[in-house]
């Protein structure tokens, strides 16, 4: 591929990395016409939401470019990565991938390897893969993403490995092209990185300082997606509850809810992921009175005891949970709480265990995700005394034990009633699947022309982690 980089480039974002983005175009046409064939990528998501999101630009990018994607990873000409490292099994996954890999590139040695991501971020990965990992031929972090374009025209054109990683982020830059996975539901970033430093996680490391969006750069992206007939946003944030902090026009993310509902065609609106230190009664009050916002809230616990939680740096104590929790109940009747848990933080007794297991009981949680503590290089944690695996992992089976009679206790209440699903896809069981206001997944029998649609659907059995239902006929008079 031949790329004019001697043609000037703008200074300012997003217009530098249209003209990035153009020339890319330009040079893959021309490909394409002298070889006859289209250039493809592969794009593997690892971690949160917030990764997605990301990939979603990614994908945008590239499609603006004129790369398509290929039908399996091994026929791909561009395979990313976009790396999470918030656990370390996360990272053993990459490793081995990139020994797999490595034999693909014995076979089409057009291939071109991209890495990025948060696992970028960390000095010892760096380091690991530039020694180790030659195969890989592009790698960016968290900061310079929106920069894809300017870094693939300079690998092509320079025919070199690049490597690029801030330490730091710099502008927020928007207007970028993005390719959603469904079109009938969008996650839209509220904001970025996380200044909490709770000792164990390594977000605030690799993810940088919090900054939000402005207010009009959000509900000028959920208007467009409105338009272009999606129905349902996620809110996406480390801890959504301190939005608005350091915006040259202080706003709450209760506020913020209030002018998004305004937005006409949203009919439902979902966030994640909220800190209860954080959460204050103005956004309960919201939860309770904005009927776009869904009955839903994730309210990670990380653990019951207020000792831990004290280490853990969480700022709030096994008390102040519980308030909080039973306020959002009291707020929104039928709501359906979820929740993150650590087992095995460094010190964590038998006792600490058991003031967890309390709080899932008496929450009575709807579902969890649930983790082994992994040390994480630089945390404070990593240095604590670790607790043996002897130790977590007979409490890790405990925990999901007792979460999966909570889990089925409440099941069973919610069985026979009707809920209003938005359809989302064809399951492997050939049914059709989709959430409930609640957040639940339910698989129904029903034709594929519904998904996209809110459809009435009634809960006939419970499989703990989702259910099986029955479309209600709906009597449409025209
Ligand atoms: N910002 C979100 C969480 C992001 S990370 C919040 O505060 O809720 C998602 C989850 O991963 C965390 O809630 C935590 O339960 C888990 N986690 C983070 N670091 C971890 C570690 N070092 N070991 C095990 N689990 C971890
Ligand atoms: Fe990590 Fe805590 Fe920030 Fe969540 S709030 S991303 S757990 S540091
Ligand atoms: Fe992982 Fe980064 Fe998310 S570390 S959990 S992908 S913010």
């Amino acid at each position: 591929m031949t790329i004019d980089m001697t043609r000037p480039a703008p200074e300012k974002e997003p217009e530098r990395q249209y003209h990035f983005m153009d020339l890319l175009k330009e040079a893959l046409e021309q490909e394409q016409t002298e070889s006859g064939k289209t250039r493809t990528y592969s794009i593997t998501t690892m971690g949160c939401q917030m990764n997605a999101r990301d990939s979603e630009k990614l994908r945008g990018i590239l499609e603006y470019i004129g790369y398509r994607e290929a039908a399996r990873e091994k026929d791909a000409d561009l395979v990313i990565y976009n790396t999470c490292c918030v656990r370390e099994n996360a990272e053993q996954k990459v490793y081995g991938k990139l020994g797999y890999l490595k034999g693909f590139k014995k076979q089409n040695p057009n291939l071109k390897i991209c890495l990025c991501g948060c696992m970028m971020q960390e000095d010892a990965v760096l380091e690991k893969i530039q020694k180790s990992y030659p195969q890989v031929d592009l790698i960016f972090g968290t900061h310079n993403i929106y920069k894809f374009a300017e870094l693939l025209a300079t690998m092509e054109e320079s025919g070199s490995r690049i490597i690029d990683i801030w330490q730091a982020h710099g502008e927020i830059v928007e207007d970028l092209p993005s390719l959603r996975k469904f079109g009938f539901k969008a996650s839209v970033n509220i904001m970025f990185g996380c200044d909490n430093f709770c000792t164990y996680c390594i977000v605030p490391y690799v993810r940088g300082r919090e900054r939000s969006r402005k207010p009009e750069e959000i509900l000028k992206e959920i208007r467009d997606l409105a338009a272009d007939g999606v129905k349902e946003i996620q809110l996406l944030g480390q801890n959504v509850n301190s939005y608005g902090r350091g915006l040259e026009e202080p706003i709450t993310f209760a506020e913020l809810l209030y002018k998004i509902a305004e937005i006409e065609g949203i009919e439902r609106i979902r966030f994640m992921t909220s800190h209860p230190k954080d959460l204050s009664d103005d956004l309960i009050q919201a939860m309770r009175d904005i009927p776009q916002l869904m009955p839903h809230f994730h309210l990670p616990l990380q653990s019951g005891s207020s000792e831990l939680l004290h280490r853990m740096n969480r700022h709030y104590d096994k008390a102040r949970y519980l308030e909080r929790a039973e306020a959002l109940q009291a707020a929104v009747p039928g709501i359906s709480l979820t929740t993150d848990i650590i087992v095995g933080f460094p010190g964590e007794t038998e006792e600490d265990f058991e003031e967890t297991l309390d709080v899932v009981r008496k929450v009575g949680f709807d579902s969890a995700f649930t983790f082994i503590y992994s040390p994480r290089i630089g945390t404070p944690a990593a240095v604590m005394e670790q607790a043996p695996e002897e130790v977590t992992k007979p409490r890790f089976d405990r925990l999901l034990k007792v979460l999966e009679e909570v889990i089925e206790e409440n099941n069973q209440k919610r069985l026979h009633q009707t809920y209003h699903v938005l359809a989302e896809s064809v399951s492997k069981n050939g049914m059709l699947t989709g959430r409930t206001e609640t957040n639940q997944l339910v698989h129904f029998e029903a034709p594929e022309c519904m998904i996209g649609q809110i459809v009435p659907v009634t809960l006939d059995e419970s499989k703990i982690y989702y259910f099986i239902g029955h479309l209600e006929r709906t009597c449409i008079i025209a």
